[in-house]
Formats: structure tokens, sequence, C-alpha cells
């Protein structure tokens, strides 16, 4: 298990790049098996879980090679197959290869696509809405088999703007027969990424970013080349992480419009930010807050609303407002497992019917804490680069799941980090 080591209460100055968005290139994956052809996609970050969504798709016969941060996949021996169930449950994404064996093979098996520590995370919307294009369910003892003799169009009410159940649909009805309306779609900008690259392999989606989606099946899809959105979610922790240890912090091709909901808080909370949208050179900065931020009350919510991968990390700087916040989570059920590690670096929090009531204190003070998941444990790194003293935090792996070189770019805005490997003490060198 490695560790990050952080001498908390240095300032953050200067500028780092955002990296592509981990939740849009995972489905930009999975969708280049619908097509025979070669895929090209850029901006890819380094993360764990494009490694093994890299490894799901080997299983399937697809050829990847790197070049820099350029992926080339050759999807011409692409074969419907039974992935080892072991790779496929490292990650919840690896369900994204449902919809596009779907429409390409009219067959696809997939792992027990099942909980982790935010949730149940269950695949009843997904199942749902292939079902009206004629997919039938048929369930494994570890996962599930979906077929169809053939995909047709049709209408697909989901129930709730499911993210996941929103890009399976997408892309199997890109091959079904006719046009489909998806009805209560996820609106996330993740999902105008994914059907912008389907659209360049040939695809007729439109309508993505809204809640009703529109797409015309087509007969094939080719390859295509295709640059991957920046992440808003590693924007939006290095926007909290510039607030709470004061400075200047500059994010090179971070989007605002993209975090709308997260920078109206921030305005709330009387931190001082600019930015400039324009395509080329599109960024964030984001000042340091010279005292302490004001309280809020936030609920997570689906696209544009606040987002539940920004939840953690908010709480993180809340700890330290002037009096009481609330955070209520609407999304998952368990999102709240950071909380007692943030209590003992001195956060005041209580947990009643999936909210956080915050009692702002002035300083929170180092200690050894755990990474529960990924976003809690950027949100434990967040408390300890703004505690006094010493913080470690533990199980850095999930971290590297979600997040491009976290530590070496904090590290370049000065943070005092470390990363320890089992046998070795590192200082990071950038
Ligand atoms: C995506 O997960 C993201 N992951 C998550 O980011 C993100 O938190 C989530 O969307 C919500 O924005 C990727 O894109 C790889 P959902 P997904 O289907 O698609 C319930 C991170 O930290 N639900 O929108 O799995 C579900 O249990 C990760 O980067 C059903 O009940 O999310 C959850 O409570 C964490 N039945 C809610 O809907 C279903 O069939 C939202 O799930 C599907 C979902």
């Amino acid at each position: 298990m490695e560790k990050l080591l952080i001498n908390g209460g240095k300032k953050l100055d200067g500028e780092v790049p955002i990296s592509g968005a981990k939740n849009a290139v995972l489905p930009i994956l999975a969708a280049a098996l619908l097509t025979n052809g070669c895929c090209v996609i850029k901006n890819v970050p380094k993360l764990d879980d494009v490694y093994v969504m890299l490894s799901v798709l080997e299983e399937l016969s697809v050829r990847a090679s790197w070049q820099r941060d350029e992926l080339r996949l050759d999807c011409s021996r692409v074969a419907p197959a039974a992935p080892n169930p072991k790779i496929l449950g490292r990650i919840r994404a690896s369900n994204l290869i449902l919809g596009p064996l779907l429409g390409r093979f009219k067959e696809a098996e997939i792992g027990a696509c099942g909980g982790c520590s935010i949730g149940s995370r269950p695949m009843n919307l997904h199942f749902a809405a292939l079902e009206v294009l004629g997919a039938k369910v048929l369930p494994l003892e570890a996962g599930y088999f979906v077929f169809a003799k053939a995909l047709h169009g049709g209408e697909v009410h989901l129930a709730f703007p499911s993210v996941g159940a929103t890009e399976n649909l997408l892309m199997a009805a890109s091959l079904a027969e006719g046009k489909t309306v998806l009805y209560n779609a996820a609106a996330e900008p993740e999902i105008v990424d994914l059907a912008g690259f389907i659209n360049a392999m040939g695809g007729k989606i439109s309508g993505a970013g809204s809640n009703v989606i529109t797409i015309e099946g087509v007969k094939r899809l080719g390859g295509a080349e295709y640059t991957v959105m920046p992440d808003r979610i590693e924007t939006g922790t290095f926007l909290l992480a510039g607030a709470m240890c004061g400075g200047t912090v500059h994010l090179a091709g971070a989007r605002a419009e993209h975090n709308h909901a997260l920078l109206q808080a921030l305005q709330q909370a009387g931190i001082s930010f600019t930015y400039n949208s324009d395509k080329n050179g599109s960024f964030i900065e984001v000042l340091g807050c010279a005292g302490r931020p004001l309280p809020l009350q936030i609920t997570t919510a689906s696209y544009p609303g606040f987002p539940t991968d920004m939840q953690p990390q908010l709480a993180a700087m809340l700890s330290l407002a002037q009096g009481q916040s609330m955070i209520c989570e609407r999304i998952f059920e368990n999102r709240f497992r950071f909380v007692e590690e943030l209590k003992k670096m001195g956060a005041s929090i209580q947990v009643r019917d999936n909210c956080a009531i915050i009692d702002g204190v002035a300083r929170l003070h180092g200690n050894t804490v755990c990474a529960t998941d990924l976003r809690a444990g950027a949100a434990m790194v967040l408390a300890g680069l703004a505690a006094a003293g010493r913080t470690v935090v533990e199980q850095v792996e999930y971290i590297d799941r979600g997040y491009e070189d976290f530590a070496g770019k904090l590290s370049c805005l000065g943070a005092d980090i470390y990363r320890l490997s089992s046998d070795k003490q590192c200082k990071l060198v950038v």
C-alpha cells in the first residue's frame, strides 16, 4: 500500500495543466468497440482506471498502443468474448462495454457490476433502457449475458438520469435500426464528449448535453480521431486546493462552462477567481482565501447541479469555514465514509439523513488518515495541505485511479508532499 506524506500549511502558487477527463475517456474507449476500424484518442490521462479499461478491451482483442498521451486502438479483430471477471470487477466503468458489444454483435457478457464503497450501484436502469431496443438480460452466476435478435429504435424514459445508462444506451442505439429518443438523459459534459466521438465515427446523435437525446441508428461506424475534454473534477479539486491554501493557482485548459455549480459555490464562500473560456487557452485561476471561507448549504445533483464527485473535497474546505455548513448527498447512498477520517484531523462534522452538518474550525491538524475511495482520498490530501503539521494519507492507490500525477502537480505548486512506497521514502522530483 502506498501513501502520501504532506507537511501542511504551505501556500500554493503557480500553474498546472488539467489532464483529459477520466469520466469522458472511459466511455470513449468503450465506444471504440463500435467499429472494426482504428481510432486515435488524444489527451488521454495516464490513470489506473484507463489501464484497467485497456486491459478489458485487450480481452476483447483490441490492440492498443500509446504515443505520448495519444492512444491508437485497432479494433479490427474485436469479437464478443467473456472478459475475465476479475478484470471487469476492478472498475465500475467496465459495464460500458455492454452498449457497444450489444450494438455491434447483438450480445455482451458483463461482470456483476455491483457495489463499491459509495453505494450499491445496480444496473437496472441500463437493462430497462436496452430492453426497449429489444435486448434480453440473462442473469449469470457472476454477471449478466445480454443479447438481442435485432436492435430497433424506440422511446426510452430513464427513471433517473443515470450517466452510465445514458452512455450504454447511446452506444447501442447508434447501431440499432431506426430512431431512438432518450428522455431524462444525463446531461453531463462527458455525455457530450461521448456523442462527439460517436458522431466522428459516423454516428447521428443530437441533443447530447440536454435531457432529450435523439439517436438515428446507422449500419456501421468507422474509426475516428478524437481529443478528450479536460477533467472538470480534477479542475474542481485543484480549485479547492488553491482556495484552501492561499496563493494563486492557474489551471491551464480548465473549462469554466463545465464547472458553473462549483464556481457559484466558491463565489458564495467568498473565494475569488477569474477565467477565460476561449477554446484555445481556456483557464481558471483561483486566488487563495485570505481568511476562512464562508459557510455553504449545498445539495449534490445531476448535471448541471453540484457534482457528487466534488462533495468530499468541498467538505474538506468547509471544515475550515466561518460557521455551520450543510452538504446533502442525493446521488449516492454511502458517500460520507471520509467524514470519520476528516474528524481525525479535527473537523467537526455530524452526518444525518445523508447530510453532513459541518461546524467550521479555525485549523485542522495533521494525522494519519485513509483514502476510503477516489474522491475521499483527494479530500484527505486537500485537508492535509491546509492542516498544521504532518499528514499521512494511506491507500493512495484509490487516488491513482482518477488523478494523473496528483502529488506531482501539487508539488509543482509548492506543496511539501512525498510519496512513500512500502520500501522507500522519496521526495517527488518534478
Ligand atoms: C458516473 O458513474 C461516474 N463514473 C461517477 O464518477 C459519478 O459519480 C456518477 O456518474 C454520477 O455523476 C464514470 O463516469 C466512470 P450513475 P455511474 O449511473 O454512471 C444509481 C468518480 O469518482 N443507479 O449516474 O455509475 C446509482 O446507484 C465516479 O469519478 C441505479 O440505481 O453513475 C447511483 O446512486 C464515482 N441504477 C445513481 O444512480 C442503475 O442502473 C447515479 O449513478 C444505474 C445507476
